[in-house]
């Protein structure tokens, strides 16, 4: 087989907390990613989601174990593996004082996007995000919806192979958390590969192609939800979660939704 776009294995951070002492944010973790394809990292607020999603887009540094990037080690080539990926997250700011076209550019640019197609390339992005209405407006003066359309347009500016998107609903209504997961399975239908982290199931139900249960920074379980259901002989991931977890009182994020309650 073709050698995955990402490829994890035994990745570690461990943090130095002066009240909780040693953290293990993530605990020696192995995964792969391929193209065409959404992983899901589905775990309850804590479970080491975004300290993993920040190794992999070079912001932190691994404690142990080897991350890569379309075959770009991530501490070996920072440079080389942050070029590949473009990093969504609901807690990503924009620049108030850029315009919408100025914020593409700028991203297009210190990806290193070749000089002479960022033009081009903004273009299609303005027309493909139809944000074309407010592209010389400032982004502080953007709606939600609006800044959401140009965030994503930004993490996509360099047209990078691998998109994460880090709980990319939080704080959205349900027009715009569908129009995030529209968008998403659009770039997966195009071959990117994706991560997606989420500690909503139904969320992680409809959208994943794999799902990796995390919890306390280790993945419990990794596979298609069908290949889950299988393994546990429940039907809802919520079920099948729990079953992995073990127990809900040990969950603080744990979120139980209606219509799709336990036995
Ligand atoms: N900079 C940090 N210093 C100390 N502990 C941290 C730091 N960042 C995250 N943690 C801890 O690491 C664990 C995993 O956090 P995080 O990766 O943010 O989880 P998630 O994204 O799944 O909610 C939590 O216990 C969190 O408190
Ligand atoms: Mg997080």
């Amino acid at each position: 087989m073709t050698e995955p776009t990402v490829a994890v294995r035994g990745l570690a951070k461990t943090f130095y907390d002066e009240a909780r002492g040693e953290v293990r944010a993530v605990d020696g973790i192995d995964f792969d990613c391929r193209p065409g394809e959404i992983f899901g990292l589905l775990g309850a607020n804590g479970a080491g989601k975004t300290t993993t999603l920040r190794m992999l887009a070079t912001i932190l540094r691994p404690t142990a174990g080897v991350a890569r990037l379309m075959g770009r080690d991530v501490v070996e080539e920072p440079v080389a593996a942050r070029r590949t990926l473009g990093f969504y997250s609901a807690t990503t700011a924009l620049y108030p004082r850029l315009t919408a076209r100025e914020t593409l550019e700028f991203f297009a640019r210190v990806n290193l996007y070749p000089e002479e197609k960022v033009d081009a390339r903004v273009d299609y992005l303005v027309g493909r995000f139809g944000i074309a209405e407010y592209v010389g407006a400032r982004v502080e003066k953007l709606s939600t919806g609006m800044k959401q359309k140009v965030s994503i347009a930004r993490t996509v500016a360099h047209d990078p192979p691998i998109l994460i998107f880090d709980e990319p609903t939080v704080g959205l209504d349900v027009i715009n958390a569908l129009e995030m997961a529209r968008v998403i399975r659009e770039l997966r239908d195009e071959g990117k590969t994706i991560i997606f982290s989420t500690h909503i199931m139904s969320e992680a139900e409809k959208l994943c192609d794999r799902i990796a249960i995390i919890h306390n920074g280790k993945i419990l379980a990794s596979d298609t939800l069908d290949a889950l259901r299988v393994a546990t002989g429940r039907h809802y991931l919520e079920d099948i979660f729990v079953d992995y977890v073990g127990g809900v009182e040990e969950m603080p994020g744990f979120i139980r939704e209606s219509g799709s309650a336990a036995e």
